[in-house]
């Protein structure tokens, strides 16, 4: 198993592009299952996940081409995804297992062909992750679904010896913890296909799910309120190929912001989605951390510089749905506040048990205080560099960051996990000015610097 050696205290500095969303590309990449025409995806990462949901696709009978760059600098490969409908139906166990996010095949094949069985995830370590708001979404549409040992089996009944079509719904998709993103992109992708019109109350309004609508509107679908919490399909008869460019990473931007706050650095970050990160950015201009962007280009897509001040002040937030501050960077700025110059607030609305972090931060002389959702977080002086336990993606990134802002040397064990969200985080992070190496088991590379 890999692991990252960092030696603490560089001041990181340069420009990084942003590479095309995780969270997009996976919802995307099931959604060409609903056609029978090539879909072409551009500025896909070269992720473990993307990996795991090129196997599942290929599984399901898909013709798959996939293109990577081999520049670090990129915004990421592309990925041509052409499904056969009349071919296999069942994911399987052993790839569902691998990635949570295996679930979203479940709509768009139910839709395209009229059955599917798919493998229920299991929980993971951020929580429990149920997925009774996605069946709830497609049963409204008149899908029928049972369970079958660990398998979800769905089908959409017959009419009078023909295959059947889903139907159009009013359906609310809010859970005990709000809106449901990769719950709303199966119900979304599935009701492109229904006969009739569905409303989706309680949507999720996160930029991955707007993206999503976006390239379903390209392949024919009939979409509005995307990016509200009301959204409406027309369902056509099918949907067309598409060519389309992924959404820049909100998480990954977010987690590079935070490398400049910690080091004191200074970085541009080309490919920036500063639309997507208000809430983080409100958050991070509170700590003393200043943006300037460029307001002529997308503001999905432009330059933003990351400067920061003397100090780190400290600050309070919350996590929710977007437009609210994202759980998936609650560990990386906590990180970031374990140094401020006072005491911050942070509680989990999310996932509230999404808080493995915390103990490994404190083996590095974080001061944090957890009851229930909520971390009290007693900013220090310095954070010591020791062997660390990477337990789940986001945790892994923060453990990251706080070895580059610590003394000494940070060893962060298990990092196959970082490798599920970030493309070759380290030798990104070494363009900027880390001293960081990977450790394989067998080759280890040579320390730079
Ligand atoms: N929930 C239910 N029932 C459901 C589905 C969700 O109660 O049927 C609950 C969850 O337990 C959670 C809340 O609703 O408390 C929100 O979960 P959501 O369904 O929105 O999460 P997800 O769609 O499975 C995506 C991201 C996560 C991110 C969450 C929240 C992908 C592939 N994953 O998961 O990303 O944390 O939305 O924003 O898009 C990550 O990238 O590190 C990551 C975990």
């Amino acid at each position: 198993m890999d692991r990252f050696e960092i030696h603490g205290g560089n001041r990181l500095e340069g420009k990084l592009t942003i590479k095309g969303s995780k969270n997009a590309t996976l919802p995307l990449m099931a959604a060409a299952l609903l056609t029978d025409e090539p879909v072409i995806l551009r500025h896909v990462p070269d992720l473990a996940d993307i990996g795991n949901m090129r196997r599942l696709l290929d599984n399901l009978s898909c013709l798959l081409d996939w293109q990577p760059l081999e520049d670090l600098n990129s915004a990421g490969g592309t990925l041509r995804i052409h499904a056969d409908p009349a071919g296999n139906s069942h994911a399987h166990y052993d790839i569902v297992r691998t990635m949570r996010a295996s679930i979203c095949v479940l709509g768009p094949m139910l839709a395209r062909r009229g059955k599917a069985r798919v493998s229920l995830p299991g929980g993971c370590a951020i929580g429990e992750r149920p997925v009774d708001l996605h069946l709830h979404g497609l049963k409204a549409l008149g899908a029928e679904i049972t369970r079958d040992g660990g398998d979800i089996i769905a089908s959409i009944p017959d009419v009078a010896g023909r295959p059947g079509r889903l139907k159009g719904a009013r359906i609310f998709l809010g859970g005990p913890f709000g809106s449901t993103v990769l719950g709303t992109a199966n119900v979304m992708s599935a009701a492109c296909l229904a006969e009739g019109t569905t409303i989706i109350e309680c949507a999720a309004c996160e930029p991955e799910i707007v993206d999503l609508a976006k390239m379903l509107t390209a392949m024919g679908a009939r979409i509005t309120g995307a990016g509200s919490p009301r959204l409406t399909i027309e369902g056509v008869r099918q949907l067309s190929g598409c060519d389309h460019t992924i959404l820049p990473d909100r998480i990954e931007a977010g987690t590079y912001m935070c490398a400049a706050a910690i080091t004191g650095g200074d970085l541009t970050l080309d490919n920036c989605p500063v639309d997507a990160l208000m809430a983080h950015m409100d958050r991070m201009q509170l700590m003393g951390v200043t943006f300037q962007f460029d307001g002529k280009l997308d503001p999905l897509r432009t330059s933003c510089r990351v400067t920061v001040g003397t100090r780190i002040l400290p600050t309070e937030l919350t996590t929710q749905p977007h437009p609210g501050y994202p759980t998936d960077l609650q560990a990386q700025l906590m990180a970031v506040l374990s140094l401020a110059d006072g005491t911050s607030i942070v509680t989990e609305r999310i996932f509230p048990e999404r808080f493995l972090h915390v103990a490994e931060l404190s083996r590095m002389g974080a001061q944090i205080y957890r009851t229930g959702p909520t971390a009290n977080i007693t900013g220090v002086k310095k954070l010591t560099g020791t062997q660390v336990m990477a337990s789940d993606l986001r945790a892994s990134a923060c453990l990251v960051l706080a070895g580059l802002a610590a003394e000494g040397m940070t060893t962060v064990n298990r990092v196959y996990h970082l490798d599920r969200g970030y493309e070759r985080m380290e030798e990104r992070l070494r363009t900027l000015g880390a001293r960081i190496q990977r450790v394989s088991e067998t080759v280890p590379e040579p320390l730079p610097g």
